[in-house]
């Protein structure tokens, strides 16, 4: 339909000369969900929803149009966020304020992105709504933000970007001077690593993040040091790594320790990241902390987040990779993820497999839970991650 092919020849083998493939798989990601009316604001039934998978969409869209140029983007932003703000700015559909889920925050960087680019004051207002919720947001003793008001005390990755990426954005907006705002958003990143990091006791050590913590210890998933929970998750661990990346291009020179301290969580993960990688394949097991095990898989998500995350820490020089080992590894995973994961249609789409539908702490949080969920066809976690993932393996 909409499709284009690269000569097969001019690939330099990195791909299997097999089939023919489109010039652009960050174009075909965008188009393809666009196609199916994804992550427009709507529920499948046409009510209206505040949706952080719709957010991340949105983020890789307006990337491609600032890369094309192609207004089509723009407009499937703007009107996929007219879906859920009213004329006057109130954001409505199922957005509960009284939930303090920091989850709402993942349209949040849109309502800003659209109020630079048209002026109009109702998404600033919808924007400022978000900002105030972080303000009543509640918090740990220590300071970390909880994930939703039922999760008591309880930190989740996660929640890092959905917060951070839109406190960030927001304050580099409309509140730069803010000193508080920036060691706050510092502090919410440290807090998650100390308290989630694996340390070499651990077993099955990864040196990665534990999907999130209680504080309070009283999860029936917190174990009794510091109330980590007791696997590591790869999507969770997907979202901290974007947010990483995403803050640190946009914190500006006098936000503080920000960026040094994101560089230094960045350099402890990235290769860390990297090696976890299973060395057939390339990519990440579902549960990593468990390689291997029966019903454990790889999954699309996380993958595609890490190497958009990689890719692009590498790109903007805040992890040196002197000897090409991290771009090799995240090539190598790209190369997986397209020949295993993507779906030609006849009608010129793509499909996108192997994303898990969810990743909760709210029961059990363990290798059980993670591999029970459901793996719909198509989930937009993860075919947005893999457009943010294209996008950064084209520029190289
Ligand atoms: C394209 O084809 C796929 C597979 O048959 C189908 O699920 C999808 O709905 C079609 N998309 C459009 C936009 O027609
Ligand atoms: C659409 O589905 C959501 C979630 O299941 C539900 O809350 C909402 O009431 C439904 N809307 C309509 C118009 O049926
Ligand atoms: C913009 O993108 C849409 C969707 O891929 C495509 O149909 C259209 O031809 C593009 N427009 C231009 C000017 O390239
Ligand atoms: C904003 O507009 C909506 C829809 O028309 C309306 O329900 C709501 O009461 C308005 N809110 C304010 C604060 O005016
Ligand atoms: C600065 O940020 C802090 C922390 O988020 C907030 O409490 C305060 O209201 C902000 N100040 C202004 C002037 O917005
Ligand atoms: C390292 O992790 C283990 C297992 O969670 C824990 O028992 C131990 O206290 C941790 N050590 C430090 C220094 O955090
Ligand atoms: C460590 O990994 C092995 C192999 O996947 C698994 O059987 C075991 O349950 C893991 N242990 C923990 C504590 O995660």
């Amino acid at each position: 339909m909409f499709l284009t092919f690269a000569p097969l020849v001019s690939l330099l083998g990195l791909f299997p000369v097999c089939d023919a493939r489109p010039a652009s798989y960050a174009v075909w990601a965008a188009d393809s969900g666009i196609a199916r009316g994804q992550g427009n604001g709507l529920l499948a039934n046409g009510s209206a929803t505040v949706s952080y998978e719709h957010g991340e969409f949105q983020w890789g869209l307006r990337l491609l149009y600032e890369l094309t140029g192609n207004k089509t983007y723009f407009d499937y932003i703007q009107a996929g966020v007219d879906n859920i703000v009213f004329p006057n700015g109130t954001i409505h559909g199922d957005y509960e304020w009284v939930e303090q889920w920091t989850d709402s925050g993942g349209t949040g960087p849109t309502f800003i992105y659209l109020f630079e680019q048209t002026g109009q004051a109702k998404y600033k207002t919808a924007a400022d709504t978000f900002r105030r919720q972080l303000n009543g947001q509640p918090r740990t003793a220590q300071g970390q933000f909880w994930h939703k008001l039922m999760y008591f005390n309880q930190g989740w990755l996660d929640g890092i970007y959905m917060g951070e990426v839109f406190y960030t954005a927001y304050t580099n907006a409309f509140d730069a001077d803010n000193a508080t705002a920036w060691a706050d958003i510092t502090s919410q990143f440290k807090l998650m690593f100390d308290n989630t990091l694996q340390n070499a006791t651990a077993p099955n050590n990864t040196g990665l993040m534990y999907h999130g913590y209680d504080f309070s210890h009283t999860a029936v998933w917190a174990s009794p040091d510091r109330g980590h929970s007791p696997e590591v998750w790869d999507r969770a661990l997907g979202w901290y790594a974007m947010a990483l990346v995403d803050v640190l291009e946009m914190a500006p020179p006098n936000s503080g320790a920000l960026k040094p301290t994101l560089l230094n969580i960045l350099n402890v993960l990235a290769p860390k990241i990297q090696d976890a990688a299973d060395p057939t394949s390339g990519v990440w097991w579902l549960v990593i902390t468990e390689p291997g095990r029966t019903r454990n898989y790889f999954e699309s998500s996380g993958a595609a987040m890490y190497i958009y995350s990689l890719l692009k820490a590498v790109r903007l020089g805040y992890v040196e990779d002197t000897d090409g080992s991290i771009v090799a590894a995240m090539k190598k995973a790209y190369n997986y993820a397209v020949q295993n994961w993507v779906v030609p249609n006849s009608n010129g789409t793509m499909d996108w497999k192997n994303t898990v539908h969810v990743g909760s702490l709210d029961t059990t949080g363990d290798f059980n839970y993670y591999v029970s969920q459901s793996v719909p066809l198509n989930d937009l976690k993860g075919l947005a991650a893999f457009l943010l993932a294209s996008l950064e393996f084209e520029k190289l």
